[in-house]
């Protein structure tokens, strides 16, 4: 039977107790990690989120009735003991916080027992994840997930406090909103007071954060839930967090220059990594050019080369054709890999094409000087030697070439050089490259919609030098935007926002909304700024991307206690489930049936 504490009182956690402890009387309470009956000895490694503690009962200092319990204690049943601490009787356990002490028991309660876990709690667990997350609460016991989640507060209170300190203002802002434009699909809550209207759920709190600073609060931060309706990834979850802030009169090198010093206060407060400021800084265009991404991961080199100008007029139909049609011909020059076999080629041709290529042209210079390359029947020995010379070919080296439309050339090298940085063990995993990427483009052109799309969202203001381009040329006006990138991974991005009623409106336009339907949607921000607003700007990090960097965690499910699965469902609850016909008719909801809804 469970016992219950009976005005006992835990004095520490488990592993908070050292050498300097020894003779002091504790009360300790966790779990059972392991139980090992020696005979008249038995060890118990007692576990809490501190670590464990080896705990020691022999009948003749704690009596026959707690010795008995002792015996019946299986794993992960929930334990209270005292008893004093002592120097280890046995060998020294180097692997262990705690391994040069144990607590000889003298009383114990068994709090609860509990039954076999379907696996067992420890790190380097074998079972399968999908078990693991229907039973979330047993894999969060794992000291791996407990210290990632402690290392999570952490950064937030860390968090917290350097903002306080700045003069921010923590803020909350609705989760029952009006749909929110941050380009991902709206998740919706039906209104029951109003029939067949809909709150969405906020993909960020941009305009209410906007509409703070049109109200005074000029320093605004908040740690705030956000939800989208998007594909998952490695790095994406459909709920998630968001360190959101936002700043009044204040323009770009403001809000770089605060949040440089956030990032080196939680970077030292939080893991003790030293971080150099100021960051270094890169233009958009410059990093697709480089990289062949928005958010390059400087780590390595690799860079991409453009040999448009090189293979112009040459005889190879691929490359002479995407120049012809307005496209671009970049190369990588893969170091000392020209021996690549045929097969490992291939796949990266295959994977090249995963990402919207057509094909990928390939090059080696042999050791003797000779070049073995997929078009070198194309092209005379001249023209092959001075795509080699252009692309630093020496001997030894891979060369690989895309041919297509600029976007996909750099979408495709971009992702083969992250590739192969991993694939040929280029990264030193011990770095920590933060990286700001400024000047983006204000509009991206969408195929899909036949029309201009924002590339961050319709409130970021455009670079005054740029302006006049708006209706001679709209892609080639950037903005006032920036992304932090850290090893690759996009941490966080924000702008500086338009506070003009014109230029708005004339972004609106751009974006093909007419203005009854602008007003329609954002009426209620457009009516704001007519009643005075200051130039203000902000940026907000992916929480949960921020910490999975920090704490080297591959998936962003490692440092979230309860996170969803691939097709956005959790395996624990099983949500999202149905519900009653009552529930839905009362929010006036009827489900089409599944043949139907497909
Ligand atoms: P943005 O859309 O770039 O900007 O989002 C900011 C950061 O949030 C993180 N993020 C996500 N993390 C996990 N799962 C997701 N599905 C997900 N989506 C985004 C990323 C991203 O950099 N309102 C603007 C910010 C601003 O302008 O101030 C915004 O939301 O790390
Ligand atoms: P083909 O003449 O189609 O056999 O192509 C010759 C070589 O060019 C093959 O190695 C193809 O993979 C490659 N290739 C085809 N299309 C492209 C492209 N758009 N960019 C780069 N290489 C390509």
């Amino acid at each position: 039977m469970a016992e219950s504490m009976q005005g006992w009182k835990r004095t520490c956690r488990c592993a908070e107790l050292s050498t300097g402890n020894v003779g002091e009387e504790v009360t300790v309470m966790g779990w059972v990690q392991k139980q090992r009956n020696k005979g008249g000895i038995i060890f118990v490694d007692l576990r809490d989120r501190s670590g464990v503690l080896q705990i020691i009962f022999e009948e003749a200092d704690c009596g026959a009735e707690a010795f008995a319990k002792a015996e019946r204690m299986r794993s992960e049943f929930v334990i209270a003991v005292v008893g004093r601490v002592e120097k280890r009787s046995g060998a020294v356990n180097e692997n262990l916080k705690t391994g040069e002490i144990e607590v000889r028991a003298a009383q114990v309660r068994i709090l609860s027992e509990a039954e076999t876990p379907p696996f067992p709690v420890e790190n380097d667990s074998k079972t399968k994840e999908e078990i693991r997350l229907k039973y979330r609460y047993l894999d969060l016991r794992r000291p791996d997930l407990q210290e990632k989640l402690m290392l999570r507060s952490r950064i937030a209170a860390e968090m917290r406090s350097f903002m306080e300190k700045e003069g921010f203002l923590e803020i909350e802002t609705p989760i029952l909103c009006k749909s929110t434009p941050e380009g991902a699909r709206d998740y919706l809550v039906p209104s029951r007071v109003h029939p067949g209207s809909f709150y969405a759920l906020p993909q960020s709190p941009q305009l209410y954060k906007q509409l703070l600073m049109c109200s005074g609060y000029d320093r605004y931060f908040q740690i705030a839930r956000c939800f989208r309706d998007e594909d998952l990834r490695a790095d994406r979850q459909p709920e998630f967090t968001q360190a959101d802030m936002e700043l009044s009169f204040v323009d770009v090198d403001d809000v770089i220059d605060v949040n440089e010093r956030l990032i080196q206060h939680i970077c030292r407060e939080a893991v003790g990594l030293d971080i150099q400021l100021p960051l270094p800084r890169l233009k958009w265009q410059e990093a697709m050019d480089r990289y062949g991404s928005d958010k390059p991961d400087t780590r390595f080199g690799m860079e991409l080369t453009d040999v448009s100008g090189v293979v112009a007029g040459c005889g190879f139909g691929v490359f002479t054709s995407a120049l012809e049609s307005g496209g671009s011909v970049r190369g990588l020059n893969v170091k000392g890999q020209a021996a690549m076999p045929r097969k490992k080629i291939d796949a990266l041709v295959e994977f090249a094409k995963g990402y919207g290529a057509k094909g990928l042209a390939y090059l080696s210079v042999q050791e003797d000087g000779s070049y073995k390359s997929s078009f070198a029947k194309f092209m005379t020995q001249e023209e092959l030697d001075r795509l080699v010379e252009a692309m630093q070919g020496e001997r030894g080296d891979l060369l690989l070439f895309a041919a297509d439309k600029k976007n996909i050339v750099y979408s495709v090298l971009g992702a083969l050089r992250v590739e192969l940085g991993k694939q040929l063990h280029l990264i030193d995993e011990s770095t920590f490259n933060f990286l700001w990427v400024v000047e983006f483009p204000l509009l991206e052109w969408s195929d899909e919609e036949n029309r201009y799309m924002a590339m961050h969202h319709p409130f970021t203001m455009p670079m005054e030098e740029d302006w006049q381009y708006i209706d001679s040329d709209p892609g080639r006006v950037r903005a006032k935007a920036y992304d932090i990138v850290l090893n690759g991974v996009e941490l966080g991005g924000g702008s500086v926002r338009i506070h003009q009623n014109d230029i708005q409106e004339k972004m609106f336009e751009v974006l093909g909304f007419t203005k009854e339907q602008a007003w329609e949607r954002f009426g209620f921000l457009l009516n704001a700024f007519r009643y005075g607003v200051p130039p203000h700007a902000g940026l907000a990090y992916g929480l949960d991307r921020f910490v999975m960097l920090l704490v080297g965690a591959e998936n962003i499910r490692e440092v979230i206690a309860f996170p969803k699965v691939k097709d956005a469902s959790c395996l624990m609850t099983e949500a999202p489930g149905t519900v009653d016909k009552e529930q839905l008719d009362e929010l006036h909801i009827a489900v089409l049936s599944e043949e139907k809804a497909e």
